[in-house]
């Protein structure tokens, strides 16, 4: 069974192809970073012109790179929230067009659960049960995962995602948009503990995080200092280091909580090295292991959607003829997923 995936909910198009029996077969992505750099954020009604100019040429070159024709094609899914809203009705409205031009159920799925399970197409998936870190640009979540749609919140971000809190920061010290991987690579000319950030609510129980506060303290270290290179990159390091540790935090105590023993981190974040490196250093310390997409699956990308949709799919998911999108839409309200229909 082949299910075409189709991502429009921010900046970038993504279409996949995902085979339930020979796994993907084709995935295409493009990001619209340089329609929006000159503006340093997303802006929505570009984003949802954009999506109308690419999301069907992509489609074709997925059918091609897959060498399918559409009649090969036996579910078409969709992205329907939580992201922007014009950005989301492209994606949904061309999706569910096709499945119903070609016959063929409309899985209309979770974003964040594309998230979640983007570290199930790679060789060594999760079992469940685990906890999730979902770490993205609008996201910073901890959820205790027993099962495909058995998501329990168990703490969130109260302010700003670790995402946004990166692409903030690398503007203040001059990088371009998106900053996070570029901050990133900064970091490593830093030296460490030059500066010490703090670590936002680690000093009291609970897992919500608050990352506003790391980006006004790295403004003032900013304005109170030289703007050379090398302390912009101390900056950098210490800003890491601080999200980095306090996420190691929390997960730690989500893990002590649930007494699960496995970890999976998805979203754009979990593509930081840093970030890997210490959760995975936590987690063999704890006899544990921590789980994660390749990085272009941590991003934005239409295989994720493709292999939700497929699971949902095989649950009996078959949306309506109506295009439904939800802006806002909590993760925990999906239903589960019946073990057996997940195979
Ligand atoms: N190596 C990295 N280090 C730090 N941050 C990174 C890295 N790579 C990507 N990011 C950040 O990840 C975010 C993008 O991730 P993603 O595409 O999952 O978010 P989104 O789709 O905008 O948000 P959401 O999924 O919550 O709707 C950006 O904030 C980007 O800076
Ligand atoms: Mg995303």
């Amino acid at each position: 069974m082949r299910v075409l995936g189709i991502e429009t909910s921010c900046d970038e198009t993504g279409i996949a192809i995902y085979d339930d029996a020979a796994g993907l077969l084709a995935n295409q992505l493009y990001s619209q970073v340089k329609v929006h750099a000159d503006y340093g954020g997303v802006v929505p009604e570009l984003a949802s012109r954009d999506h109308v100019r690419k999301t069907v040429p992509l489609i074709q070159a997925a059918l091609r790179e897959a060498q399918l024709t559409p009649q090969q094609i036996d579910a078409v899914a969709w992205t329907a929230g939580p992201g922007l809203v014009g950005a989301l009705l492209v994606g949904a409205t061309v999706g569910r067009a096709l499945a119903y031009a070609w016959s063929v159920p409309g899985v209309p799925v979770h974003h964040m659960e594309g998230h979640l399970l983007a570290p199930m197409l790679e060789e060594t998936p999760p079992a469940f049960p685990f906890v999730a870190l979902l770490v993205s640009g609008g996201h910073t979540q901890l959820i205790a995962v027993t099962g495909i749609g058995e998501y329990r919140l168990l703490g969130e971000s109260i302010d700003d995602a670790a995402g946004e809190a990166f692409d903030k920061t690398a503007k203040l010290l001059g990088l371009d948009y998106p900053g996070g991987p570029l901050l990133s690579k900064m970091a490593q000319q830093g030296t460490a503990g030059r500066f010490t950030f703090p670590r936002p609510m680690t000093d009291r129980p609970g897992l919500d995080f608050s990352f506003s506060g790391l980006k006004t303290f790295a403004a003032n270290t900013i304005r109170s200092h030289d703007g050379d290179a090398q302390t912009h990159a101390d900056i950098a390091r210490a800003f890491e280091d601080a999200v980095v540790e306090t996420l190691a935090i929390k997960c730690r105590r989500a893990l002590e909580q649930t007494g699960f023993t496995n970890l999976v981190i998805a979203g754009g974040v979990s593509a930081n090295r840093t970030l890997r490196a210490r959760l995975a250093e936590m987690m063999s310390a704890r006899g544990g292991a921590v789980f994660y997409a390749r990085p272009a699956f941590c991003t934005d990308n239409g295989a994720m959607i493709a292999y939700a949709g497929m699971v949902r799919l095989k649950a009996g998911v078959n949306g309506e003829l109506g295009v439904t999108v939800r802006p806002r839409w909590p993760l925990a309200e999906l239903p589960p997923v019946p073990a057996a229909s997940a195979d």
